[in-house]
């Protein structure tokens, strides 16, 4: 049987929005697995921890035939070639996302020239929409249903109401 075409989309996701969503399932029609990478950097503070981040991508989810839900810490190249994996999947929503993920995708090059990145465009109707955004827009009072799936509406709902 032919190996399967598989490919890593790494990300904080921090929390998933249906912009994640909409590029994972553009990656459903390339590829017959994705891997859900979620990083755990421990230099940074996230709203939610590791375990909720990847709780939130498996209810939304739950198949893991063709969508799996893994974590890395460190060197995104160093997960991929552990998971025998040699493709890397970005989403670029516009301009201003270019240039961070060229030198990225350059830069795990240069890491390990086997390893190719490439880029989704999602709906353009998410072309404003980023994990920083949601929890901005949380935060001040806002609606964030129609940005998010159920699962992070109602983690978002629970995680501020435990807080003053
Ligand atoms: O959702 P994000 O925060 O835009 O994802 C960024 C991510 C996780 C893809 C990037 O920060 C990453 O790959 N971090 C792992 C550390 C690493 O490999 N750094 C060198 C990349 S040039």
């Amino acid at each position: 049987m032919n190996k399967k075409s598989m490919a890593v989309y790494p990300g904080s996701y921090d929390p998933l929005t249906n912009g994640h969503i909409d590029i994972i399932q553009r990656g459903l029609k390339l590829f017959d697995k994705i891997i859900v990478a979620v990083l755990k950097n421990p230099d940074k503070t996230y709203l939610f921890d590791l375990d909720e981040r990847c709780h939130m991508l498996r209810e939304a989810f739950p198949d893991p035939a063709r969508i799996e839900v893994d974590h890395f810490e460190g060197l995104l190249v160093d997960f991929v070639k552990r998971r025998d994996v040699t493709t890397i999947v970005r989403g670029l929503r516009a301009i201003s996302d270019f240039e961070i993920e060229f030198q990225m995708a350059l830069m795990n090059r240069k890491i390990e020239p086997r390893i190719e990145t490439i880029f989704l465009v999602p709906s353009e109707s998410y072309s404003f929409l980023s994990s920083k955004l949601v929890k901005e827009i949380y935060m001040l009072g806002g609606e964030v249903g129609s940005m998010v799936p159920d699962v992070v509406d109602r983690m978002l709902k629970e995680k501020f109401r435990r807080r003053p």
